[in-house]
């Protein structure tokens, strides 16, 4: 049934969906191409996930180690990334950082700095140099407001508090998104000859998690698989080894890998180093597959501490040095626990940090395969195969960022007539008007409840059992989904905005559950109890698409291989690769 609604319309040539670093950075190149650009987001402008990262941002500068180039950061991505990575989004990224990450200081950003006034570089997890700039433990925020600078300079405006709740796509080609005013219920029909979806990754949908309420819940991926874009890799969901322990309602909040970066120890509640007999060689400095799995291990057999984790400890550094390198830690504890950290250890362990699968895109151009629709950022997939290296995020925010605002202005400027189909439009306000309605279920306990399934079925150590546990879970979430009560109220449209938060997390949780399914191996973030080694000829990406019944189908595709001028460098040293086996 058709139903009448009010709504505005607003037409540009390029919209950007999502105001993190990657939706910033599009903005900003395709208006420096010539395009009229909306930028919209569903949080605060400056308020985007990306204000969380914390402890850095990579580029092979050689400012500290003169030895570092592009080619060994490629290398350090492609074997920590355990041979699943796209190689060429890996070789762009490297070659490209030292120039985003310059560029971005020459337009303000506060990095830190040497006496001689180059950029300063600190090391992270599993670099064999040090090559992660950072500005203190705010490395996110600084680059947020530095590109939210930017983007009031070119006079861009950024449109807050929009939902989007469809892409509109006429035969395979997107032409904008159908959005509301989470405070007013305002629709909004946004045209444009190219969109670019940059609305983060899934990680909120586990229990313990370092995103925050409503950020992170999947509701960007399930767009673009409802538009006709594939899924890649979703099993691989990053565990930072070091979440927040207590009080509850901070449990998952990242303690940045910064505080080992800068020398911090991990160890059991019987007083142990445990990395010693995880990873000897690079200790606390691991990649973060395998110091997640170590403190899982250390937990789960019983040597953790009172709120069930192990202990991080920064406290033989002077406190002058810890408020210089980690003032935002030095305060999150002192502010939520009363701890000083430069006299106590932290207590943490594993909690969910970051999508490495997401939407399928070209390397070069992040096209995805819906004409005029582009996607990068957290929500893209092929950058970090099997385990992402801290500060590889950030990096892609802005390399790929850029890459996706420029090639949407390309695409724009070969546009002859702006594409408008009138039904598809007013499918999506009936689909959306078809939501707000008296029902029997809330919208937040079913989150709750989608949690819980996500951490016991599909956490930090997995087997087929409990995939299938929390497959069926999500079977009947999504039957509850049907009788959830919306309605507009003093709050706004919130309710709305959780229910299809929801309907985001359900589905990206079952191509999360579906292709862990699959991938019968441990390898980087995938372990799995039932086949604890790597299987070698799973060197596979799963791929997940809709079927005609909108169904779910997973398929594998071979991974493209390491070009032969780069392999010298990614097999460098072989007592390095594929450590990260599941430990017995
Ligand atoms: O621990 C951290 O500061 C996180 C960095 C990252 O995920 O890149």
């Amino acid at each position: 049934m058709t139903m009448t609604v009010d709504y505005r319309t607003r037409v540009s040539n390029v919209l950007v969906i999502g105001t993190g670093g990657a939706g910033m950075r599009a903005a900003i190149a395709a208006h420096q191409a010539g395009c009229e650009v909306t930028l919209i987001g569903k949080r605060l402008k400056k308020d985007a996930h990306t204000v969380l990262a914390a402890g850095g941002i990579n580029a092979a500068l050689g400012t500290v180690d003169p030895d570092d180039r592009w080619q060994w950061h490629y290398a350090d991505t492609i074997r920590d990334g355990y041979f699943l990575n796209n190689p060429r989004m890996v070789e762009i990224m490297a070659q490209e950082a030292p120039d985003a990450v310059l560029e971005l200081a020459d337009w303000g950003c506060q990095f830190a700095r040497r006496p001689d006034g180059r950029l300063d570089q600190r090391f992270f997890g599993a670099h064999r140099y040090r090559r992660t700039c950072y500005a203190g433990d705010y490395t996110g925020r600084a680059i947020l407001y530095t590109l939210a600078g930017k983007v009031e300079e070119m006079g861009i405006a950024i449109h807050e508090y929009q939902y989007v709740s469809h892409l509109l796509v006429k035969d395979g080609v997107c032409f904008g998104a159908l959005a509301f005013d989470i405070q007013t219920g305002e629709r909004t029909v946004y045209l444009a000859d190219a969109v670019v979806l940059a609305a983060g990754g899934h990680t909120r949908l586990w229990r313990r998690s370092s995103s925050r309420r409503d950020e992170n819940t999947g509701d960007g991926l399930y767009l673009a698989l409802q538009a006709g874009a594939e899924l890649a890799d979703m099993e691989l969901v990053q565990f930072h080894p070091t979440g927040m322990t207590a009080p509850e309602e901070m449990a998952g909040t990242l303690v940045t890998e910064a505080v080992r970066g800068e020398g911090g120890h991990l160890y059991n509640a019987l007083g142990e180093r445990f990395m010693a007999r995880y990873d000897a060689e690079r200790m606390e400095l691991s990649t973060r597959d395998r110091v997640a799995l170590a403190n899982y291990t250390e937990i789960v057999e019983g040597r953790g501490g009172p709120n069930g984790g192990v202990f991080l400890d920064i406290s033989h550094r002077e406190k002058a040095f810890i408020l210089t390198k980690l003032p935002r830690m030095y305060r999150q504890f002192m502010e939520t626990l009363m701890l000083d950290i430069s006299q106590k250890p932290m207590e943490v362990s594993p909690t969910a940090h970051y999508s490495m699968g997401g939407v399928v895109v070209d390397a070069e151009t992040t096209a995805t395969r819906v004409e005029g629709l582009y996607a990068a950022g957290e929500i893209s997939a092929g950058l970090h195969g099997a385990n992402r290296l801290g500060g590889n995020s950030l990096v892609e925010t802005l390399v790929f960022g850029r890459r996706a605002g420029e090639q949407a202005a390309r695409f724009s400027a070969q546009v002859n007539v702006q594409l408008r189909d009138k039904r598809v439009i007013q499918d999506a306000h009936d689909d959306l008007t078809r939501l707000v309605r008296d029902g029997s279920e809330m919208a937040r306990p079913l989150q709750r409840a989608l949690r819980n399934t996500m951490w016991e079925n599909c956490g930090v150590v997995r087997d087929e059992a409990r995939l299938n546990t929390g497959l069926s879970q999500i079977g009947e979430l999504r039957a509850a989904l049907q009788q959830v009560d919306v309605r507009p109220s003093s709050e706004g449209w919130q309710d709305l905005a959780v229910a299809l938060d929801l309907r985001g997390a359900l589905t990206a949780a079952e191509a999360t559950i579906r292709s862990a399914l699959e991938r019968r191996e441990s390898r980087g973030s995938q372990q799995r109890y039932d086949y604890p080694e790597i299987n070698p000829a799973l060197e596979v990406n799963f791929c997940v698409q809709l079927d005609a019944n909108q169904q779910q189908v997973v398929t594998s595709r071979p991974v493209p291989p390491v070009s032969d001028d780069l392999r010298q460098y990614v097999m460098d040293d072989p007592q390095l690769l594929f450590k990260g086996r599941l430990l017995e």
